[in-house]
């Protein structure tokens, strides 16, 4: 098993360089974001310098990527990764005509609830670190596939080792033997007790299967009142509240965003909630893509994610879901950079210096030291050569992770 263990810190200051292209995405920089025979230094996990390759300060070490392109490593602001089973009955299913039910959800909450810890852990472990291999140096994952008191806890602690933000869903799917009513008071009362010290964010599966708009603003509102910051599932299966109701609680992201009127698009573009899109998700549920495009253009803002997860997007490769959103979306590959590296950043509310904590999501001096060389000359090849293995060196937190 590949596993996540950080290398040693590394001491003193290394100088990357010899990058061909850099797309730092710094909002700064402005329509100089891109930098060409650039390097860049890294000390005590920060970026300590950024700039052109003649112009760089001497560092305790150096590392050459010849002519490599590099940009800040992914930030994964949605994925499902504490789970155990396997759906590919449910997805070749679909393959042959079947629709997308959230029922699916209750299939792998039985199998993670036969799971023992250690199996558990070493499965969100391996998908952590198939993550970080694919140059992802910034992690979200939520819970969601216990629905109990205790299966719930015991995913947000699994997923606090594993992960760098960790969200509560225990609004995922209303669990059998339970009135919804019910349900919802439990998830509002001693669940949300139990998680909440090893949570940052909280969820609700806003859709028809799944929680009422009435239901979804009590699980939000009582989690907004325990403090935690608030994130939708919405809009993924047909037209719905989910996104109006984000926007108006203030929720940092709605996620999916399939099926969105002209309202909910003008709706994001003038408020602070990311519009998360998940390209992985709408191919494998053969579902109208998310009109990023037209997100975009009214201003919106938005991230790019994998939703990792069995049901409807078992991937963690960023690379591709950057490729999918240039190919079939319409985004630029600058765009798509951008979402899936800023627009994280943005949906995680990361992407300002916080509780002592660095930016993430752009290069830029102070900010975290996380850096995804490609082996290609420019970040174009991501959607040239989709599909090839174009990840080459990952530098998380300062530290050299692949
Ligand atoms: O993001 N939409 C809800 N949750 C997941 C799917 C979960 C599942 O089917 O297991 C999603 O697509």
């Amino acid at each position: 098993m590949i596993t996540r263990e950080k290398p040693e810190r590394n001491t003193g200051s290394e100088l990357v360089t010899g990058i061909g292209e850099l797309l730092t995405v710094d909002p700064a920089r402005g329509e100089e974001s891109v930098l060409h025979d650039a390097a860049l230094v890294v000390e005590d996990g920060l970026i300590a310098w950024v700039g052109h390759a003649d112009q760089a300060p001497a560092a305790d070490r150096a590392v050459d990527v010849e002519g490599r392109a590099a940009l800040p490593g992914w930030v994964d602001s949605h994925t499902h990764l504490v789970f155990a089973g396997d759906r590919s009955g449910e997805f070749a299913a679909r393959m042959a005509g079947q629709d997308y039910q959230a029922g699916g959800i209750g299939v792998t909450t039985r199998a993670t609830r036969e799971a023992d810890d250690q199996t558990l852990r070493e499965l969100v472990a391996e998908r952590a670190a198939g993550a970080a291999a694919g140059g992802t140096t910034y992690l979200e994952t939520k819970t969601g596939y216990g629905l109990t008191v205790p299966e719930e806890l015991r995913a947000a602690r699994i997923a606090a080792e594993a992960a760098d933000e960790v969200t509560y869903l225990g609004a995922h799917l209303v669990p059998e033997g339970i009135t919804a009513e019910d349900y919802v008071d439990l998830v509002c009362g001693s669940m949300l007790d139990a998680v909440v010290p090893f949570v940052q964010w909280a969820d609700v599966f806003c859709e028809r299967g799944a929680f009422t708009p009435e239901q979804s603003r009590r699980v939000l509102e009582a989690c907004r009142d325990a403090g935690l910051g608030l994130r939708v599932h919405g809009n993924q299966l047909g037209h719905g509240q989910g996104v109006a109701l984000a926007v108006e609680l203030g929720a940092a992201s709605v996620d999916h965003c399939n099926f969105l009127s002209d309202h909910d698009i003008a709706a994001l573009a003038g408020s602070a909630t990311v519009a998360t899109v998940l390209p992985a998700c709408d191919l494998s549920t053969r579902a109208p893509l998310a009109p990023a495009r037209q997100l975009l253009d009214a201003g919106a803002t938005v991230a790019i994610a994998s939703n990792c997860n069995p049901g409807t997007s078992y991937t963690t490769a960023m690379n591709f879901c950057v490729a999918t959103a240039v190919l079939q979306m319409g985004l630029s590959v600058e765009e798509a950079v951008r979402a899936a590296t800023l627009g994280g950043a943005q949906a995680l509310r990361r992407d300002a210096p916080s509780d002592g904590r660095p930016a993430v999501g752009y290069l830029a001096v102070g900010n975290r030291a996380d850096l995804h060389v490609l082996d290609a000359p420019s970040a174009v090849h991501l959607a040239y050569r989709p599909g090839m293995p174009l990840t080459w060196a990952v530098w998380q937190e300062g530290r050299r992770a692949l």
